[in-house]
């Protein structure tokens, strides 16, 4: 019998420290001490005993009932101040541990690009936007790219119907703004852009930003200024930039901006492709043609423009070698901004 009050005592030491509520308290005294209860009925065989042995165990199982009601008061007492069991009635237990949620990320496109942006609305320019679905008018006409002009075999175009397209660079923006807005103005204008094209370092559908500066005495020193600060906030002080003569139908001289590759810092590599420069940017003094088609005085105005590619100098900026890599939304790829 010793031994049986033992176990019952080692079950009891288990049992109730894990309870949690008012009503695993009352099941546990029911299953102890109630009429039909693990310790009650054991009391029952005590008069089979022995005078003095029964004496000694009665004694014996009443220690151990004191003992496991006095557990399951202290017990209560500790559920009732923990709030334990007031989660049952509704309540909020704010001492347990939060649930995680998985928090997304920026991507990095729309990375670069607010990056981009602030740099250059940091030196005063103001942000403006135009349609994808552009008009030949606006995408070609207007830059000075007559219908026949070879330079349209430059750009493969997703043509909607005749005269309706998917603009294939920003440039439009130039003269829907210019049209609008009389001089002088300092604009950026960020977008997507669409042509037919599509391998590891191009892409359908991508993004540029389009800049552009008109005021009176603007001059190619302007521009390189422009450019060489933003090449130095974005890509860091101690890259080297060259420009270099070009040619665009918009923009007269024109030239394209080269960086010194940040791969090889200029040894050669496959990136650069031994040359030691990455094109970054075509750009160049916007081109008296233009004005006529925005009625702006090219006698009294002059100014600037450039576009660049956002997957390009996000590829550069972070050793991204594949551009398909932006738009597969793979986590893994993605997590790592
Ligand atoms: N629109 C040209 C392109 O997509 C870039 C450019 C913009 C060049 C402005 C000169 C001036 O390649």
């Amino acid at each position: 019998m010793k031994s049986r009050l033992q176990e019952i005592r080692s079950k009891a030491e288990f049992e109730i420290p894990s309870v949690k509520t008012e009503d695993e308290i009352s099941a546990i005294k029911i299953k102890y001490l109630g009429r039909k209860g693990i310790l009650t009925l054991l009391l029952k065989d005590l008069s089979v005993l022995p005078p003095d042995e029964r004496k000694e165990i009665g004694k014996l199982a009443n220690d151990l009932k004191n003992w496991i009601e006095d557990n399951l008061k202290q017990r209560q007492k500790d559920i009732k101040e923990k709030g334990i069991d007031s989660l049952k009635k509704g309540f909020f237990d704010i001492t347990l541990p939060g649930r995680q949620t998985i928090i997304g990320s920026i991507h990095p496109l729309t990375k670069v690009l607010n990056e981009v942006n602030d740099i250059f609305i940091g030196m005063g320019f103001t942000v403006a936007e135009g349609p994808e679905i552009e008009l030949d008018y606006y995408n070609f006409e207007a830059l000075n790219i007559p219908k026949d002009h070879p330079a349209r075999d430059m750009q493969d175009t997703f043509y909607i119907t005749d005269g309706v397209i998917l603009r294939t660079h920003t440039s439009p923006v130039q003269v829907r703004t210019m049209e609008k807005t009389s001089p002088p103005l300092k604009i950026i204008a960020p977008g997507k852009v669409y042509r037919c094209d599509a391998d590891v370092t191009h892409s359908p559908m991508f993004h540029q930003i389009e800049g552009f500066m008109v005021d009176k005495d603007i001059t190619f020193g302007d521009l390189k200024g422009v450019l060489e600060l933003f090449v130095h906030r974005f890509f860091g002080k101690d890259i080297d930039l060259r420009f270099r003569p070009s040619f665009f139908p918009f923009t007269e001289p024109s030239a394209e901006v080269d960086i010194r590759c940040v791969i090889c810092k200029g040894f050669g590599c496959r990136v650069c492709k031994g040359t030691g420069w990455l094109e970054i940017l075509g750009s160049g003094i916007i081109d008296p043609a233009v004005f006529s088609y925005v009625k702006y005085n090219p006698e009294e105005w002059t100014g600037f423009a450039f576009g660049m590619g956002i997957e390009r100098i996000a590829m550069l900026k972070y050793g991204v070698d594949d551009i398909r890599l932006f738009f597969e939304n793979d986590l893994r790829f993605l997590k790592q901004f």
